[in-house]
């Protein structure tokens, strides 16, 4: 592991170089540095996962092909946390798939031998029985973001979704018998075999699982072109008349009221803030909870804020747009969440502003 540590040290320092010179004669140094800048944040520095699942665990290797990985870049998780990555050359992801496979030594991958046709209604009941507790029904997967107080952030979390239309495009039947034969040790992915699964159980299994369809009408968070990163609104009135219709709109919409301060309190002596530029934090606790259980990161952005503030002799009243939310985590139940905030903050703005 220590070598990995200097792959990306040397990634690093050869930086600037690289920018002129990666060709595929340097295609592992190449790789090491997409891989920081693009998938170290979930799947952590060293492939051991985090937010996303490890990629470089022995038993992960050893049962996917490099198609699997190809295609699950190109194409991500649609309306899971896994982005897509539709803009990186070929080259640049032959290059991630190469540095991926350098944690295995370059290992020839033997995924396991085909099975036999297998009948999918019967698999749906062996996997109401056996998988949905991890899959989720109908293989929507596991919630959340891997990321859990409870556990080390090395440990692989959260179940994949198996009914994703990105997961069912990258993985061949084989693959999904090989996760199921052999398991994925280090991971609560078990064999099945192993645990009595029969061969045939293990067929029947394979053909619900290819037979699934994404029936829950997730999509990923795909942004409309005229969404700003703020709401903003232009009010008829002076900063204390619109605070105070802001703080009434607030508590109208069924919303806390934490605190009301000035932007640079805090930052300037007692007394001197100016008066002119003033935030409004409030909450909606329900919402939270529910947000939170989702996707922990959600905590970043609340509570909610208001800002109302003069600018070129103009009142606005403004927000962050939760629609750039949504996109940012790409996880369908959190657009939903993001959706209703949004009517949320523009109903508070349009009544602060009306
Ligand atoms: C105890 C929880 C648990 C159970 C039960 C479980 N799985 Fe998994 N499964 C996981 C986890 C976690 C992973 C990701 C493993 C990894 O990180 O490599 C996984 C991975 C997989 C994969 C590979 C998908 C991918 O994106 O990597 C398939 C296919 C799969 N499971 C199918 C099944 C089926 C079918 C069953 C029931 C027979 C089942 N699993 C039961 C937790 C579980
Ligand atoms: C924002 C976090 C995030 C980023 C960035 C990210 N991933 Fe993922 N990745 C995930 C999550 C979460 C999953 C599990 C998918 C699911 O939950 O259904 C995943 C799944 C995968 C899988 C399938 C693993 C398995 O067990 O079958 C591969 C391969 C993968 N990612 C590779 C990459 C690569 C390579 C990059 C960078 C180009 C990358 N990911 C960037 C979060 C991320």
């Amino acid at each position: 592991m220590k070598t990995c540590g200097f792959f990306t040290l040397a990634a690093f320092a050869l930086w600037p170089w690289l920018a002129v010179a990666a060709s595929p004669n340097h295609p592992a140094v190449d790789g090491a540095r997409l891989y920081v800048r693009y998938c170290a944040a979930c799947h952590g520095d060293r492939g051991l996962g985090g937010i996303g699942l490890p990629l470089s665990l022995p038993s992960f290797q050893a049962s996917v092909d490099d198609t699997y990985l190809r295609k699950t870049i190109r194409l991500g998780r649609p309306g899971r946390i896994m982005p897509a990555f539709p803009r990186l050359r070929d080259n640049q992801i032959d290059a991630l798939v190469r540095y991926i496979r350098h944690w295995s030594g370059n290992q020839p991958v033997k995924l396991a031998a085909a099975g036999k046709p297998g009948n999918a209604a019967r698999g749906a009941r062996l996997f109401t029985g056996h998988c949905a507790i991890c899959h989720g029904k109908n293989g929507i997967g596991g919630t959340g973001t891997g990321v859990t107080l409870s556990r080390p952030r090395n440990q692989p979390i959260m179940a994949p979704a198996l009914n994703n239309p990105g997961f069912l495009a990258s993985a061949s039947d084989r693959l999904v018998r090989t996760a199921l034969v052999r398991g994925r040790t280090g991971t609560p992915m078990r064999s099945f075999l192993k645990q009595g699964l029969s061969e045939r159980d293990i067929d029947d299994l394979v053909a619900y699982v290819r037979g699934l369809q994404d029936t829950s009408a997730l999509t990923s968070a795909a942004l409309p072109q005229n969404e700003g990163p703020d709401i903003v609104g232009v009010s008829p009135d002076g900063v204390a008349a619109t605070v105070a219709r802001l703080k009434e709109a607030v508590e109208a919409a069924n919303m806390r009221l934490i605190r009301v301060q000035y932007l640079d309190q805090g930052f300037v002596p007692a007394g001197t803030e100016n008066r002119q530029q003033v935030i409004v934090y409030s909450c909606d606790f329900g919402f939270l909870n529910t947000a939170l259980q989702i996707d922990p990161r959600v905590g970043l952005f609340l509570p909610c804020r208001v800002t109302v503030l003069q600018h070129h002799g103009k009142v606005l009243v403004m927000s962050v747009n939760p629609k750039r939310l949504g996109a940012l985590f790409n996880n369908a139940a959190l657009n939903h969440l993001c959706n209703q905030m949004y009517r949320t903050y523009r109903n508070i703005i349009g009544e602060a502003t009306f």
